[in-house]
């Protein structure tokens, strides 16, 4: 696939490659080319026409994540173009400041497409933050950070089997902006690093391999208000978070990680498919746990998610511009208010569940154009939104779901927690960041979180889906009509 992105007089064409012909090897390490799809950066106010050229031997279709677009401009699968077609985007950036990103959202084969390269990042400024003078250029860096798997021959390896798709391709080695083993020279000075978790199913739990803080300045949508501390930040499949890093204390030749800490993937005594075994969740243990005993017909990643391990490194290499100070105000969030919702008595509840081999969104797996009653908001409304992972009751195989809705960002307003699945939640509550605006939000299993989103200005059908791409494939996915 192509993309090309005409803004004004300038054309500058980006090629999109969905096909890795060539591995990553440690030589690629200075190399641009990788199988990511390129940072597309624009400002806000700006109008923007995409050409999607599709060149590969399958059907494709574009979204991109996070930002507020018409509905014929969003990427839903049946928009897809087939070999030869093209698809053409025309929009105007209404979104403000903040590291979005576009990706492959055909129907049944996201998760492969996205895996093959079809994804990259989609970075909006405006003036609001040009004023706080962040670092910029050099030291305004995408870290999009992706696992993946290769054979001897260096190719990409994906497998969709079906229990591969219950929890989600793992892949056995984590790749930043699409190169291994990922080393990050730096100077010693402050940097914004912009966090993309764009794996297909792996949650990372965030921390410094010497135990600083974390210090969050932007999530999803953009900005916080304030920067806020954490000893350590979950980020789910399609989230992002924007983190100061200020290397201007170390010494030149240090050396520091970014790691993911453990924690309980899934929550105990919770099941209810009999394939839980003891113990742990099925996703729990140790090098390829397995999926529940007698069910040996696949192992997992040598990595699981919910283990320790290494993300990248930064290493200073010379001395920066000492002392640029971060600001204490970053910018104004209007909170939104749960008595302006529509629904406000009457929250519309999405139950997520896994049993029988699939995954479903108040009992439904998705269909294209197959709006139900409680599916239609109407436009320029604030809604209530929960969503319901065996909070209330029974939901199959407890799994992790990042949920995401298309079109404007929202905010979350509350996270409720089943008193059974407490001791897991406690695994990962510390690092989940509150405040800002969202896209994409982490419900663990036994967790029910309520969110209050926007659904202004355009009619038509916006997508609600789980971003574990598996499980988006498997159907863990509708759509809203709004009008
Ligand atoms: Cu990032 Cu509908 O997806
Ligand atoms: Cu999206
Ligand atoms: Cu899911």
């Amino acid at each position: 696939a192509q993309v090309s992105v005409f803004e004004g007089p300038e054309t500058r064409v980006w090629k999109v490659r969905a096909k890795v012909l060539k591995g990553p090897s440690t030589s690629i390490k200075n190399h641009p080319d990788t199988y990511l799809a390129p940072t597309i950066r624009l400002k806000k106010g700006q109008k923007v026409r995409i050409h999607l050229n599709n060149n590969l031997p399958a059907h494709s279709i574009l979204h991109w994540h996070g930002l507020h677009v018409p509905a014929n401009m969003d990427g839903n699968p049946m928009y897809a173009v087939s070999h030869g077609e093209s698809y053409i985007y025309e929009f105007e950036i209404l979104n403000r400041a903040g590291t979005y990103w576009y990706h492959a959202h055909t129907h049944s084969v996201t998760a492969r497409q996205v895996y093959s390269g079809l994804a990259g990042l989609f970075i909006v400024h405006d003036d609001e933050e040009r004023a706080l003078n962040l670092p910029k250029g050099e030291f305004d860096l995408p870290l999009v950070i992706q696992d993946r798997s290769f054979d001897k021959n260096n190719q990409l390896v994906y497998s969709d089997h079906m229990m591969q798709r219950m929890q989600g391709f793992l892949g056995d080695r984590i790749f930043v902006n699409g190169r291994p083993d990922y080393v990050l020279p730096v100077a010693g000075q402050a940097y914004r690093f912009r966090l993309l978790n764009g794996s297909n199913s792996r949650i990372y739990k965030l921390a410094w391999s010497d135990g600083s803080k974390m210090t969050v300045i932007g999530t999803d949508g953009g900005l916080l208000e304030r920067p806020k501390q954490y000893s350590y930040v979950m980020l789910a499949p399609g989230e992002r978070i924007e983190l100061w890093a200020d290397f201007s204390g170390r010494s030149v030749g240090s050396e520091i990680s970014m790691r993911s800490l453990s924690f309980d993937i899934a929550t105990h005594g919770h099941g209810g498919m009999g394939m839980m075994g003891g113990g742990r969740g099925m996703m729990g243990g140790g090098r390829r746990g397995m999926m529940g005993g007698g069910m040996g017909m696949m192992h997992s990643s040598d990595l699981p998610s919910g283990s320790e391990y290494s993300l990248f490194n930064v290493k200073v290499i010379k001395a920066g511009k000492s002392s640029q100070s971060l600001p204490e105000r970053l910018s104004t969030i209007p909170k939104l208010n749960v008595r302006d919702a529509a629904n406000n008595k009457d929250p519309r509840t999405i139950r997520l569940s896994m049993r029988h081999m699939s995954a479903l969104l108040n009992g439904r797996s998705y269909k294209m154009d197959d709006v139900r009653d409680d599916e239609i908001i109407p436009v320029n409304s604030l809604q209530v939104i929960e969503f319901d992972n065996g909070y209330s009751g029974m939901s199959g195989m407890p799994m992790p779901h990042p949920m995401h809705l298309h079109g404007e960002q929202f905010q979350i307003i509350k996270r409720q927690v089943n008193p059974k699945s407490r001791e897991a939640h406690r695994t990962i509550a510390g690092g989940l960041v509150w405040g800002g605006w969202k896209d994409t939000v982490l419900v663990m299993p036994g967790e029910k979180v309520t969110v209050l989103k926007p659904f202004n200005d355009f009619k038509g059908l916006f997508m609600y889906h789980c971003h574990n791409l598996e499980h988006e494939d498997m159907g863990m996915m509708r759509d809203f009509l709004i009008k």
